[in-house]
């Protein structure tokens, strides 16, 4: 077995959360997940897949630490990640995990490369640095014939790409994605998911996926499910 999969780059430990029902009826909190351990081992591929409602975004939020658990901690190689400070947090989302949502977030009115930079240009990196980094991830997506397009002029399977190079550029040690493909046409989606496995095999990147989509989710090696307020293996 490989080295890096020995001990888990990320680890849940009794993770819970719940959210306060807005419901006028009733005081009671909807739990969404209930004392979850798992874990994530380096250059491992996971899909989250499921039905609608069952907290595969909560999950990846609060492994992304864009969102806190009641209970429980969470550890990244080894490092409990709530002892860090807000600032901390921040630096660290920065440098070591990207993020991919179903709407690409991109700002409208930079360039593709602008958009691109943004991380790199957050944590203070030599600019000259940064350009050539941005260059090389957007030729790596296959847009290196649109670096400096603006946003809204490049078609939707474009600007999920520049979204992808911009969650990419820090060289995260994971990559979250949340339905990237949901808003793409097939053709778009497959190149999409077919990029995802490359950077994967090139760049050993630890790749977690929630989506919906099968063919997405039969390109990962895992496939996890939630089920009753825990992570189950599907297959
Ligand atoms: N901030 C919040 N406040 C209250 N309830 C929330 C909050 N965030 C999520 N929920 C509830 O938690 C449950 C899980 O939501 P989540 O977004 O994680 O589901 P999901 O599995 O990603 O669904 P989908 O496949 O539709 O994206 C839902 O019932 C949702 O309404
Ligand atoms: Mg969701």
């Amino acid at each position: 077995m490989d080295n890096n999969r020995l001990s888990p780059l990320i680890s849940l430990k009794s993770i819970s959360r719940k959210f306060k029902s807005s419901a006028k009826v009733t005081e009671e909190d909807i739990e969404i997940l209930k004392d979850v351990d798992f874990e994530i081992y380096k250059g491992e591929t996971i899909a989250v897949v499921g039905a609608s409602g069952t907290g595969k975004s909560t999950l990846l939020h609060i492994i992304g630490t864009l969102d806190r658990p009641n209970h429980g901690y969470l550890l990244f190689e080894n490092k409990n990640l709530f002892d860090l400070s807000q600032e901390e947090l921040a630096r660290f989302r920065n440098s070591k995990i990207g993020f991919v949502f179903q709407f690409h977030h991109l700002l409208q009115g930079f360039s593709a490369i602008e958009n691109v930079m943004i991380p790199g240009l957050i944590s203070n990196l030599s600019k000259k640095q940064i350009m050539i980094d941005s260059e090389a991830i957007l030729e790596m997506v296959g847009l290196k014939h649109r670096i400096h397009h603006r946003a809204e002029d490049l078609s939707g399977g474009e600007q999920q790409r520049v979204a992808l190079a911009r969650a990419l550029v820090m060289k995260p040690d994971i990559l979250l994605a949340d339905e990237p493909t949901g808003n793409l046409d097939k053709i778009n989606s497959s190149q999409v998911h077919n990029l995802l496995v490359e950077l994967n095999k090139e760049l050993g990147m630890t790749l977690m996926v929630v989506t919906h989509n099968n063919g997405l989710a039969s390109l990962m090696e895992k496939r996890v499910t939630i089920q009753d307020c825990k992570i189950v293996d599907v297959d």
